[in-house]
């Protein structure tokens, strides 16, 4: 078991000793520990720059493998995270205990006392030691477009960008919304917020106005950052004038910065500032806010079973350290690599693998802008060649759209480069998984299915950290990250031990990127993650730890259905639906598809006097799309007499989701609905799915 390392480190008073199963011990006392360590800081000097990790076998002595550091960070949590804490981040006053938490109360807190800054962290010791080395490459939706930003280049911008948010008023805690594609000045205005002390909350540049209202509102954001318009596949996306409808709903907006993306005219509004013209006016030097470690960095919102997505709250030390750390582990990540995240930042993956992980790390990570099909399906593949990509990180039902239009794209192009290929989002099938391996990889890359969530800020449960060697499954996750413990749990809340177990996938352990509360709603916070299993983390998924020990995970045990590798509440999309005229009351499941995942079912009942038709079709997925966004408009809308229901009048999903899914020889007992009949109907009017 992983538990059972060879040896581990313990604290012995004032000795570090590892303890060898044989029974011998080696000690070594804490100075040696301590040399291992950034000096111990005065206050407020910055530490000295340290911008790559060592081996983790050379920083724990006595750690030998996976195995042993994996031990030592579970049993020795804070000596483990305390030390990559000092080692690898620069601190302007070093924290006093390292981790305060509470998994029965809820309660997080990592770095107590320390003070630092995320921007100093992710650009300015960069630039200080290699101000050329290149820290972007922005690859325009344009194929051979791509613009270089260097370190230097990008601590200018930001700066900029940071007095520009400073001479409109936005101080330390103010909400910024940031509704931009993947593009330089994206990730300079996050890194902006962060260098004054602002809260970011991204905002995915596909969601509609009201869907960008909403979420302004929530957060009181007090100005916006856009583009003119967006490019993607070769179409424009209108950003200014979606923000400037949402806009019109928001009172806590003083002011919307635009950066020039097209340059075309677009919709102005009395708010406006031209955020190019502006910058144009700043210094390009800005005082880093000193902030405490546990100081908001920023909010990402996120579905839940609910109808009103979450604002996960994430604060600076922790998920810094957290996302720097995986990115270099789990990738294999080196000096000099290029990092490439295909992610849109305005999902997790954007913010902890395109931004805040790799630039910590101090590599170059790519933004992409394109589609994997733009100009034709050999994109990505084109982009590794061009760029030498070393890493490729993307998304299952992207994989699994490449892999139908065949190897020739791929084959077409030297992809040498490549040595690690990630996968996030949704599980990746065995098919896709070997594909991935064998036509883009060649057999020679590391495939690693990474499985980890908007709450978790940094991966959780992937293939590596592990030997070079160590095997590797196919379509399955596998193995826990340092200081990540897993655990099965059942239907009542009990830890099932040992291994081929099936049930909730919980997290046992709290660990320094963990999502600390969820913004204006920490009751919320507890009774979605904590008080399901008391003492537990649930992850809302389900999992099987295999006889191996690996973790596989099996998908989602809630309300929420996960398309395209996007996450979605069935709640929001019947929320939208309800305002249609004409609904009478709506049911959404999700549906196993193979390419995106999982599809989109809506039930629906008209109220008297409206009729079904192509026309009714049409509107309510026009609505989906007004309210949320294209993503979640429904594949499959079937209109129906009534909704299957308990006498006590709760919806049966389980018996709409087998009807979606075609599975109707067993239903399973029908025998509590209040209307038996209803279900005849179901099946009689069952829409094929194409
Ligand atoms: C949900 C989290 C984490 C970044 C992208 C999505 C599903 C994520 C995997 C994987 C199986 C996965 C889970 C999870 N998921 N990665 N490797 N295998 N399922 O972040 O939007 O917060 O969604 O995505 O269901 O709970 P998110």
């Amino acid at each position: 078991s992983l538990l059972n390392a060879r040896s581990v480190l313990v604290r012995n008073r004032n000795f570090w000793c590892t303890i060898e199963k044989h029974g011998s011990a080696s000690c070594f006392g804490t100075d040696q520990v301590r040399s291992k360590l950034e000096p111990t800081v005065a206050m407020d000097s910055p530490t000295a720059s340290q911008c790559s990790f060592p081996d983790l076998r050379d920083v724990f002595p006595g750690c030998s493998s996976y195995e042993d550091l994996y031990n030592l960070s579970i049993k020795e949590t804070d000596l483990f995270w305390g030390t990559l804490a000092r080692m690898s981040l620069r601190w302007n006053r070093d924290f006093e205990h390292v981790s305060n938490c509470n998994m029965e109360s809820g309660l997080f807190r990592w770095f107590l006392g320390g003070k630092l800054n995320v921007s100093v962290n992710c650009v300015d010791r960069h630039k200080e030691k290699d101000p050329d080395r290149v820290a972007l490459i922005w690859e325009k939706d344009e194929p051979g477009q791509e613009e270089r930003i260097t370190y230097g280049q990008l601590y200018t911008m930001m700066n900029q960008v940071a007095n520009v948010l400073k001479t409109h008023g936005v101080k330390k805690g103010d909400r910024v919304a940031i509704y931009m594609p993947a593009c330089p000045l994206a990730v300079a205005s996050m890194l902006a917020c962060a260098r004054i002390g602002a809260v970011h909350s991204v905002v995915f540049a596909g969601f509609s106005a009201e869907a960008l209202a909403s979420r302004i509102n929530d957060a009181e954001a007090t100005v916006v950052i856009t583009a003119d318009q967006g490019v993607r596949g070769g179409k424009l996306i209108e950003l200014k004038k979606t923000v400037v409808a949402a806009v019109g709903n928001c009172p806590s907006v003083k002011a919307i910065f635009v950066a020039k993306r097209t340059g075309s005219l677009v919709v102005s509004s009395t708010l406006d500032v031209d955020l190019d013209e502006a910058m144009a006016k700043e210094s390009g030097e800005c005082e880093p806010a000193v902030m405490d470690s546990e100081d908001l960095l920023f909010m990402l919102y996120t579905s839940g079973s609910t109808g009103n997505p979450k604002g996960v709250v994430h604060s600076q030390a922790g998920y810094l350290l957290y996302a720097s750390l995986t990115q270099r582990l789990v990738f294999d990540c080196k000096e000099g690599d290029i990092f490439g995240c295909v992610a849109d930042i305005g999902w997790i993956t954007g913010h902890s693998y395109v931004v805040y992980g790799p630039l910590a790390n101090g590599v170059t990570t790519v933004l992409f802008e394109s589609t994997p099909t733009y100009p034709d399906p050999g994109r990505y593949w084109e982009t590794v060649q061009r760029l030498k990509i070393n890493q490729f990180y993307a998304a299952p039902t992207a994989i699994r759209l490449l892999l139908k239009h065949g190897d020739e794209h791929v084959e077409k192009y030297d992809l040498g480069s490549l040595r690690t290929l990630g996968s996030v989002g949704e599980p990746i099938n065995v098919e896709a998984w070997q594909w991935y391996n064998k036509v883009v990889g060649k057999e020679k890359c590391v495939v690693v299915d990474t499985w980890w969530q908007t709450e978790t800020g940094g991966i959780c449960i992937s293939p590596r950290p592990s030997a070079p060697d160590a095997e590797i499954h196919p379509g399955m996750p596998m193995r826990p990250m340092y200081g990540i413990w897993p655990v099965i749990v059942g239907e009542k809340g009990e830890e099932l031990k040992g291994n081929d177990v099936t049930g909730a996938l919980c997290l046992k352990k709290p660990w320094p990127g963990m999502a600390r509360t969820i913004y204006g709603a920490h009751s919320r916070f507890l009774e979605t993650y904590y008080q399901p299993f008391r003492g537990f983390y649930f992850t809302g998924d389900g999992a099987i730890r295999h006889k191996n020990g690996y973790y596989q995970i099996t998908g989602r045990m809630d309300d929420v259905i996960n398309v395209t590798g996007h996450r979605l509440g069935t709640a929001e999309v019947e929320n939208a639906l309800g305002q249609h005229p004409s609904v009478a009351e709506s049911a959404v499941v999700g549906y196993p598809c193979n390419d995106k995942g999982e599809g989109i079912y809506a039930y629906v009942t008209l109220k008297d006097g409206f009729l079904a038709g192509v026309k009714m079709e049409t509107e309510l997925r026009g609505i989906v799309r007004q309210k949320i966004a294209a993503y979640a408009v429904p594949d499959v809308i079937q209109i129906c007499a009534g909704l299957p229901k308990t006498r006590s009048g709760k919806i049966m999903r389980r018996i709409l989701r087998k009807v979606a899914a075609d599975q109707t020889e067993n239903l399973g007992d029908i025998s509590t609905l209040a209307d038996p009949a209803v279900v005849k109907d179901l099946i009689a009017n069952h829409q094929t799915i194409k």
